[in-house]
């Protein structure tokens, strides 16, 4: 056996092991997966808009306009119009003054965190930030510390520690595992006491929460309050890629200096052009992030009516804690059978024995299909004797 072969073995063992699954069709409240109709409650595609007549229009005329590549770097000679008309118009939704795109929300992550934090300085990062996160504090070369998750007082304790060493704060404003949310007004506190900057990441907040889908910074009543916001186009727009708003100077020295934006080929200017015709459907559509916000309860509370706890969530990210890894995909493909879909998340998404199914909703489910779904992942759970010991039958019991 190969190496390879060995590794793949053993993740085998730990119920680790992944694979793709094809859905037929686009994004949608239902989808085919292999071959049968599913609902659908993994998709990020939160407001529906990714099959959207009119985000797939603009993509298709962008791309007869401008082509399919941008073919280098935007520094090289890739940045073309509807990078800019985006950009703007981002800065413009958020409440910043400047906004730079990035080719994704990985991407972002990894070249702003990189670029403002530096060798000899201090990141804090919050214990249940997303892998993106975790991996831009890595490049940075600053020193890490991982505060406990939403613990402003850990927080600040590792803050006086470090001193004038102390250079950046991030978070994810929604958590994309858990649905809660960061205690947002105190990290803006503790970052101005502190003279550090806040990062926060709207991935999942952006189009879901606060006044227009304005993100979780807006939600607080805190707009523009943060220094860095960074969103992504690939989840409630609908799109791909992913931006940073910042004042003209920090999106300037981004430019300059975060790799992932230097080193990387520009967003395919029809991405461009659909997450911009996304941004304009959400602007001038408010009733969707509306009907998310409904939907989101109607699932969180169908779950809780069928005994099972949905943790901190607050958000249209619905966990259920299951536990151990093996166990958490026997429940996802025993709902599979039942025409649910949602993954099951193990480690190293989550933490070591705090797999689960994470359900998220979007705007375009209907409630009856929703509170139908909670009740077969109840029933499924009950049948798969989850029982006793296990996390997720401790809650049904509850
Ligand atoms: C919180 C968060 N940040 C960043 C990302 C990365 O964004 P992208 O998928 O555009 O690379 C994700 C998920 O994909 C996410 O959940």
């Amino acid at each position: 056996m190969s190496e390879i072969a060995e590794r793949l073995e053993e993740l085998r063992d730990q119920g680790l092991y992944r694979r793709l699954r094809l859905i037929g069709g686009p994004q949608g409240p239902r989808v085919t997966l292999d071959g049968n109709q599913v609902l659908l409650l993994c998709s990020n595609d939160y407001l529906g808009l990714a099959n959207h007549p009119r985000v797939k229009g603009a993509a298709a005329e962008a791309a007869m306009r401008w082509g399919a590549g941008a073919g280098a770097s935007r520094l090289i000679s890739g940045n073309m119009q509807p990078h800019s008309r985006l950009e703007k118009r981002l800065a413009a939704f958020k409440g910043y003054e400047s906004a730079l795109l990035f080719g994704s929300g990985y991407l972002a992550n990894t070249g702003t965190i990189a670029a403002l934090a530096r060798d000899g300085e201090v990141v804090f990062s919050d214990e249940l930030n997303h892998a993106s996160i975790i991996d831009g504090c890595r490049l940075s070369r600053a020193q890490t510390f991982v505060y406990r998750h939403g613990d402003v007082d850990h927080l600040s304790w590792g803050l006086q520690k470090a001193g004038e060493r102390a250079a950046l704060i991030v978070t994810d404003g929604v958590f994309s595992m858990d649905g809660d949310v960061a205690p947002l007004a105190d990290l803006i506190d503790l970052a101005r006491r502190h003279g550090c900057r806040l990062m926060v990441d709207e991935a999942h907040a952006t189009g879901a929460l606060g006044p227009g889908g304005r993100g979780s910074v807006a939600a607080a009543g805190l707009s523009g309050e943060a220094d860095v916001v960074m969103g992504t186009l690939g989840k409630a727009l609908g799109s791909y890629g992913a931006y940073v708003c910042a004042d003209r100077e920090t999106t300037v020295y981004l430019l300059n200096t975060a790799r992932s934006f230097v080193f990387s080929t520009a967003l395919p200017p029809p991405v461009a052009a659909a997450g911009l015709a996304a941004l304009e459907l959400l602007e001038s559509q408010p009733e969707r992030v509306a009907q998310l916000t409904t939907n989101a309860v109607t699932l969180r509370k169908a779950l809780n009516d069928e005994g099972l706890s949905v943790g901190d969530s607050e958000t249209q990210i619905v966990p259920v804690a299951v536990g151990e890894a093996a166990a958490t995909m026997a429940l996802s493909e025993r709902l599979l059978e039942r025409g649910v879909f949602a993954q099951g998340i193990r480690p190293p998404t989550v933490p070591e024995g705090s797999s689960r199914l994470r359900f998220t909703v979007m705007s375009t489910h209907r409630r009856e299909e929703l509170e139908h779904a909670a009740r077969l992942i109840a029933a499924a759970a009950r049948e798969l004797g989850l029982g006793a010991d296990r996390p997720v039958v401790a809650q049904l019991a509850a």
